[in-house]
C-alpha cells in the first residue's frame, strides 16, 4: 500500500505484531501522543504514557485500555518544564521498566507567551527541546536495552521559520516572538535527531524527526483569535492544497518512523506523510531545511544542552 497524507496509524501498523515491545510516549494524554499510544497498544505493545497531570493520564490510559483491550497500559509523571521532575521520572522508569523499544518524544507547546520553565529556560525551547534532551539522556540505558531501538522526535514544518540562535536561545538579548521561538524549538528537535543518530547509530539506535501535518488538537490553546487567523492565512498562502489531517492521519508518521522497515538502520532524517522528506531550502509546503540537518549546529546544540541541563549521556 502506498502511504501518503491520508494514511492512518492503523493502516501503517496493519499486519504488525508489537507484542513484547515497549513504547514510551510523552504528551501521551492528548492529541497525537494519545493516538500514537493507542495505535501501538492495539498491536500489542506495552505502553507507558508520560505526562504532567495524573488525572489526564488516567483518563487517557482508561480510554486506550477500553479501545484496545490492552491490560498493559501504564502511566508516569514527567514534566518537561522541570529538570527535577525529569530526573525523578527517569529514575522511576529505570526501576519499573526493563527496556524501551520506541521512545516517542511527542509532547510540545506552541506559541506560548514569554514565560520560563522552573529552571529558567524560555518555555518553548525549554519544554520542546531541553526537556526531551534531559529525558532522553535518563532513558537511554532503557533504549539501549530495547530490541527496536528507535527514537522519534516530533518536530514541525514550523522549523521553516528559522534556525536555533545558539548565542541567545532563551531570548535574553532579542525581542521575544512566539513563532520564532516555536520554530527555533522545532529546528532544535531535528538537530537533536541528527546528533543522536551520529552518536548512537553505531549501537543500533536510530532516531527520526517527524512533521505530523496540520491537525486540530489542543496545541493551539495559547493562540489568541487574531494569532489563529493569521496562522491560517499564512498556512493557506504557503500551501494552496492545505487540508487538515485527522488525529489518526497526523499520528501515522510517528508510528511509521517507529516501525517502518523502509527506514530501518537509516535515521537522522526528517519524515512527513509517512515518508522521508527531501531537503529543500525553498518550498514552503514540504521538506526539511538544510540548516536543520547541519552537523556542526547539531554538535554545538548538543554541547550547549548538556551544559544547560547538567545531564550526561551514557556512551
Ligand atoms: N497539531 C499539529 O498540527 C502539529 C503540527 C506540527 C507539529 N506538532 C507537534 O506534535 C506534538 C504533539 O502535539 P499535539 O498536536 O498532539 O498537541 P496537544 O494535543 O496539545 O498535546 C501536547 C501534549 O504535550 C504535553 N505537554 C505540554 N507541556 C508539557 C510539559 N511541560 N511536560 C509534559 N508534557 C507537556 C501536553 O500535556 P498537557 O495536556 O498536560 O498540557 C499534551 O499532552 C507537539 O510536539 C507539536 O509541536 C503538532
Amino acid at each position: 500500500m502506498a502511504y501518503g497524507k491520508q494514511t492512518t496509524t492503523d493502516e501503517v501498523l496493519e499486519g504488525k505484531d508489537l507484542s513484547g515491545l515497549t513504547a514510551f510516549v510523552t504528551g501521551g494524554n492528548s492529541g497525537l501522543g494519545q493516538e500514537t499510544g493507542r495505535a501501538l497498544a492495539a498491536k500489542g505493545a506495552h505502553l507507558v504514557l508520560a505526562g504532567r497531570d495524573q488525572v489526564k493520564l488516567d483518563e487517557a490510559a482508561k480510554a486506550i485500555r477500553s479501545e484496545t483491550g490492552s491490560e498493559t497500559v501504564e502511566t508516569i509523571i514527567c514534566d518537561l518544564g522541570d529538570l527535577a521532575s525529569l530526573a525523578a521520572c527517569t529514575e522511576e522508569a529505570r526501576g519499573r521498566l526493563e527496556k524501551i523499544d520506541f521512545l516517542i518524544n511527542n509532547a510540545g507547546v506552541m506559541a506560548t507567551p514569554f514565560e520560563h520553565t522552573k529552571d529558567g529556560f524560555e518555555r518553548q525551547f525549554g519544554t520542546n527541546h531541553l526537556g526531551h534532551f534531559a529525558l532522553t539522556a535518563g532513558l537511554m540505558p532503557l533504549v539501549m536495552a530495547g530490541e527496536a531501538k528507535r527514537i522519534v522526535n516530533l518536530s514541525s514544518r514550523a522549523h521553516h521559520m528559522g534556525g536555533v540562535d545558539l548565542d541567545d536561545p532563551h531570548f535574553e538579548r532579542r525581542d521575544y516572538n512566539p513563532w520564532a521561538s516555536y520554530g527555533q524549538s522545532k529546528t532544535a528537535n531535528v538537530l537533536f535527531t541528527v546528533e543522536l543518530e551520529k552518536r548512537y547509530a553505531g549501537q543500533g539506535i536510530h532516531s527520526y524527526a517527524v512533521h505530523p501535518g496540520g491537525i486540530d488538537t489542543n496545541l493551539g490553546r495559547h493562540l489568541t483569535p487574531e494569532m489563529a487567523k493569521a496562522l491560517m492565512e499564512r498556512v493557506q498562502a504557503s500551501d494552496a492544497n492545505f487540508q487538515w489531517k485527522t488525529i489518526p492521519q497526523g499520528a501515522a508518521t510517528s508510528v511509521w518512523a517507529a516501525t517502518s522497515e523502509e527506514v530501518a538502520g537509516r535515521g537522522g532524517v526528517y519524515c512527513e506523510d509517512c515518508g522521508v522528506a527531501p531537503v529543500d531550502d525553498e518550498a514552503e509546503d514540504r521538506g526539511v531545511r538544510s540548516y536543520a540537518l547541519d552537523g556542526e549546529s547539531a554538535a554545538r546544540l548538543w554541547e550547549m544542552s548538556e551544559r544547560m541541563t547538567g545531564v550526561s549521556y551514557p556512551v
